[in-house]
This record gives structure tokens, sequence and C-alpha cells, in this order.
């Protein structure tokens, strides 16, 4: 996804919460994160939401950390967040996290940060996933954490059958039209995105499945829930001088679909 395709997405989006397929309460998203990675992080640095969107899960993580960037690629989304999901501690800005100018810039400027990042890398093709991984690992330096949920081959699987079962899902099946989503991209089958990562240095300190909670619901009324992936890293200049640390075992978080 281009930035263009994503300032159009985003311009054309009613602004009320919920309007995005996994535009999902804060209850049900970053408040079920924060504990997956919130004992292993070092909660005074600051925290960069990375393709923050409309910035809704942005203002709930800021009650959890000193100070909050939330940062995307698409003007319209980044003005969109300063507009509906304003907090006194987060600034949110217009960045390419795939160009690692930006990525040192903000290094230089906040430091060591913890990322949070949510449904961005299953949107790009391969070299763009490594360039992203690569100013992660420039945004963590040595004492941030990452926390990552990823769409999976798995999602695109199960968003697929669902489909092609005619059910009536019009905000799945419009995302699926738009952005290949369900049927093209996604960076893992079992096991890939620790791989993925893992081959770019960083220490994955734990990761498992999870259950992405989207704004639809499904046939029985219910809120359609897609199987995804979480992942809790360090990037490969921490790894160095903490190989002793304990690596985490593959999980399955709370709340995981049945799916999943
Ligand atoms: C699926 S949306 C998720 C939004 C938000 N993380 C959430 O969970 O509500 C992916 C977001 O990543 C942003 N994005 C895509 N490529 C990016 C890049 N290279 N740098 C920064 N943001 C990017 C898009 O504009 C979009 O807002």
């Amino acid at each position: 996804m281009t930035h263009t395709a994503w300032d159009a997405f985003w311009s054309a989006l009613p602004a009320e919460p919920g309007a995005a397929l996994w535009d999902s309460s804060p209850e049900l998203t970053a408040a079920r994160h924060l504990p997956l990675f919130r004992d292993r992080a070092d909660p005074l640095l600051p925290l960069v939401d990375l393709g923050c969107g409309n910035g809704r899960q942005t203002q709930w993580l800021a009650d959890h950390f000193p100070r909050v960037v939330g940062l995307d690629i698409a003007e319209s989304a980044v003005a969109l967040a300063a507009r509906t999901h304003p907090a006194p501690n987060v600034a949110y800005r217009r960045a390419d996290l795939l160009d690692h100018g930006t990525a040192a810039a903000l290094h230089t400027e906040l430091g060591d940060v913890n990322v949070y990042m949510r449904g961005v890398l299953h949107q790009l093709d391969q070299d763009d996933r490594v360039r992203l991984l690569d100013s992660i690992a420039v945004l963590l330096g040595a004492s941030g954490l990452l926390f990552a949920q990823e769409l999976t081959e798995h999602t695109g699987w199960y968003v697929s059958e669902l489909l092609a079962t005619g059910a009536a899902l019009p905000k799945t099946a419009g995302l699926a039209a738009h952005f290949g989503f369900g049927a093209r991209l996604a960076p893992a089958c079992e096991g890939q995105l620790r791989l993925l990562f893992e081959k770019r240095g960083f220490e994955v300190v734990a990761d498992g499945d999870i259950a992405l909670h989207t704004t639809e619901n499904s046939a029985d009324g219910r809120p359609l829930q897609l199987p995804t992936s979480y992942l809790v890293a360090r990037s490969a200049a921490d790894a160095r001088n903490t190989a002793a640390r304990t690596t985490g075992a593959r999980n399955t978080a709370p709340g995981t679909p049945p799916h999943a």
C-alpha cells in the first residue's frame, strides 16, 4: 500500500469510531496488549505508535507512558488522530517509517523508545518489511521494546473462507477488494513472523496467537474476531548485550478465537 492509497483510505473514511474494520475499542485491543509487554518494557521511555491510524489506541496508550508519539504515513490519518484522539502527552506526526533517515532523525530527537505497532507489516511487500524492521531497530535503540500485532497467512485463509460462504460482511469484503486483504499478502504462516524478526537480528522475547477484534458483526450478531499473531522483541543491539535473557515460549493470549 502506497502513501497515496492510505491517504485516500483515511480521507474517505467517516470519522466516527469503528468505521474501519480494525478500529475496535482500546479495551478489546491496546488494553489486552499492554499486559503482554508492560513488565519487560522500560515504562519511562516514550512510546511510538507506528502506523497509528486514527489514534484510538494511541490515546489509550498515553495513559500508560509518559510521552506518546503517533506516526503515520497518511496526512489524513494524522489530522484525524489529532482531531479525534488528543491527549496532553500525545503528538501525532506524518512520517514514512520505510525511510531510514526519518527513523534516525526520530531516534536523535526522542532517544530510545518503545514501539507499538498493530497491523502495519502485512500490507508491505517483502523488501519493505525488512526496511521497516530496520527502522524499528533504530527507534528501539539499546533499551526499547517492540510490541507488534500482525495479520498472518492464517488470517488470510480465515477471511477468504468466510467470504466464500457468502456471509454478509461488507467491511471485510470492502477491505479484501481494496487491499487484497485476506487473499494476497501476509507476513507469516505459522512461526514466520518470529523468523522474520529473528533473521533481522531481533531478540524475540515472546510471541503467540491473539484475536484481532473487528467492528463488523458475524451472522450470529457477535463481533467478528480474526486470528492474528503478536510478538514482543528487542533490537539487535540490545540482543547482543542480553544473550542470557530468557526467551519466551509461543503462547496463546487470552481472547484468541477458537479457530486461531
Ligand atoms: C491497518 S492500519 C492500522 C492503524 C492502527 N495501528 C490501528 O490499529 O488502528 C495501518 C496503518 O499503517 C499506516 N502505514 C502504512 N505504511 C506506513 C509507513 N511506511 N510508515 C508509517 N505508517 C504507515 C497506514 O497509513 C495505516 O494508518
